[in-house]
């Protein structure tokens, strides 16, 4: 088992990448913490309180960081994931004295230097990373994977031409931790996570499953796909997080370039990510990028996992029956 730490904004995808982590049995999540992104630090830390509750694992921490991103205000996604961050639907959940703590830097800086082999999964902006960093330069090396969802390479931004949320929210984040690891950071970004489209289909399937865990995923998405069809006309929704998780399991899902990659901090460009695949500054690489994704193979994992008491019918679905 591998130890994570997953570093989250949910959020409608978050939360189905947590999903997807708690039952994966390659993966120990050790701790939760909790960034500002699709919905302020409160709101994130209730839904990922919603994912522990429903598995039973409430004995995991969620820590909450700070409500802003490094050097500007924050600007959510309340418009694409709901203002309760999971699609305005679901009742509100009791949340028990101390479930829910502040200090997600602090967990952090603790974790790395106490703990051996470590890695981070972020799903959000890198805000809270970067603030370690910014405490102790040198912690993200006691890291022994990152990989982070963000950026936009031979694709299109989701919040301007070039800009991809989480990196778009807090651009110096991203460029104090990509200047601070010792090891690339693999990175899942729009070019392979827009593949990964839970279509009607799937979703359908989810309901037909009648059990607690799908319809929460049913319920939760509702709200995504009415975005995305009055966003860019694409029917289900793209659930980027979860590919996240799905690659830090089995790497070989994705395939992809070692590279340089740099974050645009301001202007028409902001939050866009300058890939250096020509190598014209002669920088040791700091990312692998990922830039194809076998997306089939993705739902069979995402599917195995979530419901592996339902193997005989994932195989069908994904099949195409
Ligand atoms: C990223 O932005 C957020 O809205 C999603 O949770 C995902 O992490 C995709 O651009
Ligand atoms: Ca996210």
């Amino acid at each position: 088992m591998k130890k994570v730490i997953i570093d989250c904004d949910p959020g409608i995808d978050d939360s189905l990448a947590l999903l997807l982590a708690l039952k994966s049995s390659e993966l120990d999540v050790i701790g939760i913490t909790i960034c500002a992104g699709n919905v302020p630090v409160e709101i994130g830390g209730i839904n990922a309180y919603r994912v522990l509750k429903m598995l039973n694992r409430e004995d995991i921490p969620i820590y909450l960081g700070d409500n802003n991103p490094m050097r500007r205000d924050l600007v959510t996604a309340q418009d694409t994931h709901g203002d309760d961050g999971v699609g305005d639907i679901l009742p509100k959940v009791e949340i028990p004295k101390d479930a829910i703590k502040l200090g997600a830097v602090d967990y952090l800086l603790d974790t790395l230097k106490e703990k051996e082999n470590v890695s981070i999964i972020a799903l959000g902006p890198m805000t809270n990373l970067a603030k370690a960093v910014e405490r102790e330069r040198d912690i993200l090396k006691k890291a022994e994977r990152i990989v982070s969802m963000g950026g936009a390479f031979r694709t299109n931004g989701n919040c301007s031409q070039v800009g991809e949320f989480n990196y778009w929210v807090d651009p110096e984040s991203v460029n104090i931790v990509f200047e601070n690891v010792d090891r690339p950071i693999e990175l899942i970004p729009l070019d392979v996570t827009r593949k990964i489209v839970l279509t009607p289909n799937y979703r359908e399937y989810l309901k037909q499953m009648k059990n607690d865990v799908a319809q929460f995923m049913y319920d939760i998405t509702g709200f995504y796909v009415d975005f995305h069809w009055m966003q860019e006309r694409t029917l289900g929704c793209v659930i980027n997080d979860p590919l996240a998780v799905a690659y830090f399991i089995e790497p070989s899902l994705c395939s992809g370039i070692l590279t340089h990659l740099e974050c645009v901090e301001t202007g028409r460009a902001m939050g866009q990510t300058l890939i250096d695949i020509g190598d014209f500054y002669r920088k040791t690489p700091n990312v692998f990028i990922n830039t194809e994704v076998d997306e089939k193979k993705f739902f069979e994992l995402f599917f195995n996992k979530i419901f592996p008491e339902n193997k005989k019918d994932n195989e069908l679905v994904l099949k195409g029956y």
